[in-house]
Parts: C-alpha cells; sequence; structure tokens
C-alpha cells in the first residue's frame, strides 16, 4: 500500500508548548506509595523518593506533572499532607475507597518534582472547599514569608517558595462520581471567586477551569459555555479529559480514536470562541488537556480490591503494542492541534494506567506505551507543520473514512532539524511512504526508528521488553534547491519517528 506526504515549511499550525508533554500522579493505587515515593526501598534516596524512578522519567521527558488528583482531589484537605510526617492524619479516601496515609503531601511533591526535572501542576479541592483554603494553598507555597502560611511552609523546613505556576480549578466537577459534584452554574461561579483569591494571593499564577470529563457527558457544550461564562477574565485554560478503550476488540476501530479527540479539542475550542465572541473579548482561553491515555484492561481486577486498604494496586492496566499505537496517535493529535492545546498530560506516570509500572521493593520496568510518548517529548519540540496526506482510507465500527497513515511533523528552527511522527494503522500491509518537502536545504535522513511486534497484545514486563523500538529499514532520500524526496517503508500496525536534518 502506498501514501503520500507532502510538507512546506511555511504551513505552520504552531508552537510546541513544552507543556504538552506533561503527566500525572494522583493519591491513587500505587502512584505515589510504592510508586514515586518508597522509603526503604534500596534505591530510594534520603527522601524516601526512587531514584530507579526518577530515571525513567527524566528519560520520558515529562515537562510538567498535575498532582494530587483527579478525583482525590475533591475530598482532600492540603493541611493533613504537611507539617511533621508522624502527626499526619490517616484519611478515609472516599474517591477510591482506600486509607490515605498522608506520609507524602505538598512539600514532598514540590521538592520530588524538582528531583525529577519537571514543573508542578496542583489542583485545588473545589469539591469539599473552596476559595478560602485554595488561597491559602498558594500563600502557602508561594508567598516568600511574613505571613501565617509562609511562615509554616517554612516552620515545615521549606525555606524557599515552590513559586507553583500553574493550578487547576478542581477536578471533573461535571461527573456525579466526583466528591462534591456541581452544576455547571454552581461550579462555574465558585471557580470564578476561587480563581480571584488565587490571583489575588499569587497573579503571576496560570489558571486552568474544569471542562466536561468527557464529550461523551449529557452536559458537554453547555458545562462549557456556563463555566466560561463565569470565569472567561479569570481563568487561563479549559480542561479536556478523554481515555480510549478496546473492550469489543476492534482494533480497527481502537486505532481511529483519536480522530473522537481531534473533534473534542475542535469543538470544546470552537466553544471557548463563542464565548470569546460573546463577551467582546480580547483574550483567548487555550486547552489542557490534563488527563488523555488508553484506560480498560485492570477495570475488571478492580471490582475485586478491598476497600479501606492503603495503596491497593489499582488501575494497574498492562499496556499492548496496539495501546502503544493509539497513544501515538493521541500524541499526534495533541501535536496537530498546538496552536489551541498548551497542556496535556498523560494520565497517569507511575502504575496507575501509567507508561511505568514498579514493584514494591524490587525493579521499574518501562511499558510499551512509554516510547511513543518519549519520542515525542525528545523530538518533537518546534513548530508543527501541517503536512497533507494522500493515502488509502478504511471505515470502521465508529468512524468513516479513517486515513491508514497518521502522522505530522515537526520542524526545529534552531536544530534545522524535522521529525515526522507516524503511525500505519495497516494491520496486515506495510506503507510505502513517499515523502516530499518545500523550502527546507539539504535535508539528510539522520535517523529512523519503528516500533512494532507481529502479536498486537503484546507487553513488557518487569523480566523484559518484548516491546521497544529499533532502527526501522533504510529508506531514499533525494533532492536539490528546496525540494527533497524521501522514500520509506513503515512497517504494518507500527508507531515510526523519522528524523530529518543537516
Ligand atoms: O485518572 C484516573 C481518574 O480518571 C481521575 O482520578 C479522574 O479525574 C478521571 O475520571
Amino acid at each position: 500500500m502506498k501514501a503520500r506526504l507532502t510538507i512546506h515549511r511555511e504551513f505552520a499550525v504552531g508552537t510546541v508548548d513544552k507543556r504538552v508533554y506533561g503527566s500525572f500522579i494522583e493519591h491513587l493505587g500505587r502512584a505515589v506509595y510504592t510508586g514515586i515515593y518508597e522509603p526503604g526501598h534500596p534505591q530510594a534516596d534520603k527522601n524516601g523518593f526512587r531514584r530507579d524512578v526518577i530515571d525513567l522519567i527524566r528519560e520520558l521527558g515529562v515537562s510538567v506533572v498535575r498532582y494530587p488528583g483527579g478525583n482525590f482531589v475533591s475530598g482532600y484537605n492540603w493541611e493533613d499532607g504537611v507539617g511533621p510526617i508522624e502527626q499526619r492524619p490517616v484519611r478515609q479516601e472516599l474517591a477510591w475507597m482506600t486509607l490515605e496515609s498522608n506520609q507524602f503531601g505538598t512539600n514532598e511533591f514540590a521538592a520530588w518534582a524538582e528531583r525529577a526535572g519537571t514543573e508542578p501542576m496542583m489542583a485545588v479541592n473545589l469539591g469539599t472547599r473552596g476559595p478560602e483554603a485554595a488561597r491559602n494553598l498558594v500563600e502557602y507555597c508561594n508567598f516568600p514569608g511574613g505571613t501565617g502560611w509562609s511562615d509554616l511552609r517554612r516552620s515545615h523546613g521549606y525555606e524557599k517558595p515552590h513559586g507553583i505556576k500553574l493550578w487547576c480549578l478542581g477536578n471533573e466537577m461535571d461527573g456525579p462520581w466526583q466528591i462534591g459534584h456541581r452544576t455547571a452554574d454552581e461550579y462555574g461561579r465558585v471557580a470564578a471567586e476561587t480563581a480571584k483569591v488565587m490571583k489575588w494571593a499569587d497573579p503571576s499564577i496560570e489558571l486552568v477551569a474544569c471542562g466536561s470529563s468527557n464529550a461523551r457527558m449529557p452536559t458537554f457544550g453547555d458545562w462549557e459555555a456556563m463555566v466560561l461564562n463565569h470565569t472567561y477574565e479569570q481563568v487561563d485554560y479549559l480542561s479536556l479529559h478523554i481515555y480510549f478503550d478496546n473492550t469489543s476488540n476492534d482494533t480497527p476501530n481502537f486505532l481511529a480514536k483519536n480522530l473522537e479527540m481531534d473533534t473534542f479539542i475542535k469543538t470544546v475550542g470552537g466553544i471557548c470562541d463563542y464565548i470569546k465572541a460573546k463577551k467582546r473579548s480580547k483574550k483567548n482561553i487555550y486547552l489542557s488537556f490534563d488527563e488523555w491515555n488508553v484506560w480498560f484492561h485492570s477495570k475488571e481486577t478492580d471490582q475485586r480490591i478491598e476497600k479501606w486498604t492503603t495503596a491497593p494496586p489499582i488501575l494497574e492496566d498492562i499496556y499492548t503494542m496496539e495501546d502503544a499505537l493509539v497513544v501515538g496517535c493521541m500524541l499526534i493529535t495533541l501535536l496537530k492541534n498546538a496552536d489551541r492545546v498548551k497542556i496535556a498530560c498523560l494520565a497517569q506516570l507511575v502504575n496507575v494506567i501509567a507508561p511505568i509500572m514498579t514493584e514494591p521493593s524490587g525493579a521499574a520496568w518501562r511499558q510499551t506505551i512509554f516510547y511513543p510518548f518519549m519520542h515525542a517529548s525528545k523530538y518533537g519540540r518546534g513548530t508543527v507543520l501541517q503536512g497533507a496526506v494522500n493515502c488509502e482510507l478504511y471505515d470502521a465500527a465508529e468512524f468513516e473514512a479513517v486515513p491508514y497513515l497518521e502522522s505530522t511533523a515537526v520542524y526545529n528552527e534552531e536544530e534545522k532539524t524535522m521529525t515526522i511522527f507516524a503511525v500505519n494503522r495497516n494491520l496486515h500491509e506495510s506503507l510505502n511512504l513517499e515523502a516530499k518537502f518545500s523550502g527546507f536545504e539539504d535535508l539528510k535522513l539522520i535517523e529512523y526508528l519503528t516500533m512494532s511486534h507481529p502479536d498486537l497484545k503484546a507487553v513488557n514486563s518487569a523480566r523484559g521488553e518484548t516491546v521497544r523500538p529499533g532502527p526501522g529499514p533504510g529508506g531514499r532520500i533525494e533532492g536539490k534547491s528546496g525540494h527533497t524526496r524521501l522514500e520509506l517503508t513503515l512497517p504494518a500496525a507500527s508507531w515510526n519517528v523519522i528524523r530529518l536534518g543537516r
């Protein structure tokens, strides 16, 4: 099968915001305890942070980490998680029906994020709490000293303010499963008032208002419009969340699901612009896609988890080769919308629907989905170029006219390099790709990486990586005076990274 891709240097979508390579750590299952934090582990540092996990996070290239939830945040009293560890209370945690020991909290997270080379993104509780607790937390984290909350932080051993810039105003407040679930009107009002006082406490912060939990919510659309009606001038971003599954075991359909993500982004962007027009505002609202991933493998076993235990193994999806292809397609979708999506968080980071898994007291290892994320974060920095794709299409159960080739290109002006990320959705045939580039001088093929496996259900484990990328079959590149032509063969059902430069 053949595919043609045409890329022109002038056809730019937008600059990639490095924060699209974010992730998420919630107090959920083993994300924190025995995930990033395990005092007594042979790899733990003096703070109890697992160094083997930090090394993998650095390798993955995670720009920002959202914390502490998720559903968890809607019942969380942040004061429980600061101060002397031995005095912190154990709480019944109602979002996931577990026990929360509070051994890890805000200060540990800020210190850990610094160690992991990533930026913290905090969420405040707008389920059971409101403006006061939120503004106190901003003062505790960001004010230098000389006030009650900032001096409390200093007395807890953190002399310097954490300087946390990104804050989420609650989590999935449209969902009936949320502790303190609200209507759009109720949430919009409280979010606006909370935003106001948080920004008064620290005008340098940026705020994310909750959009819908997913595009299938009955209130989707109306929710966004109402929330923005209340918060437009106070907030900077609106959130989106999406999780895909293959419970029907229909792989061609599963591989097309990122098209739904694309529609979701475009629709929410349209609602933001509608409210902008209504308000005669000059300001744009950008998008924070702060939860996205594949999530379904663990749903059955999670039903059998005993309630009120500490850090049980919940949401521990073990990802397959085909999941990695879907994650690759989702990353491509985020990049294709670089003009609108400025923040995105792969949900989550460690153990809980995560690219990194750990064994308590044991090893840490990379899941299949680790690789597309790592490649995108490493090479997908610069300007996204809008390529024209010409290839055969297929119809799937939920989608019509799905191109077999999913791809995008990112040009790095400083390094004069270009990376094409591409998924061949054809499960049986390789794709003979002919790519034409205009407006670039002297492009050479630097590297071609590909990841595929004859068994689409193949997984990695602590015992070894069955699924990992390797060098792709050699290609042919030719051209002169600003026109380059590349020929490559993308294996059936593969994730591909094609790097070009001088
Ligand atoms: O990421 C797991 C959960 O999914 C989060 O806690 C919640 O926000 C979403 O429903």
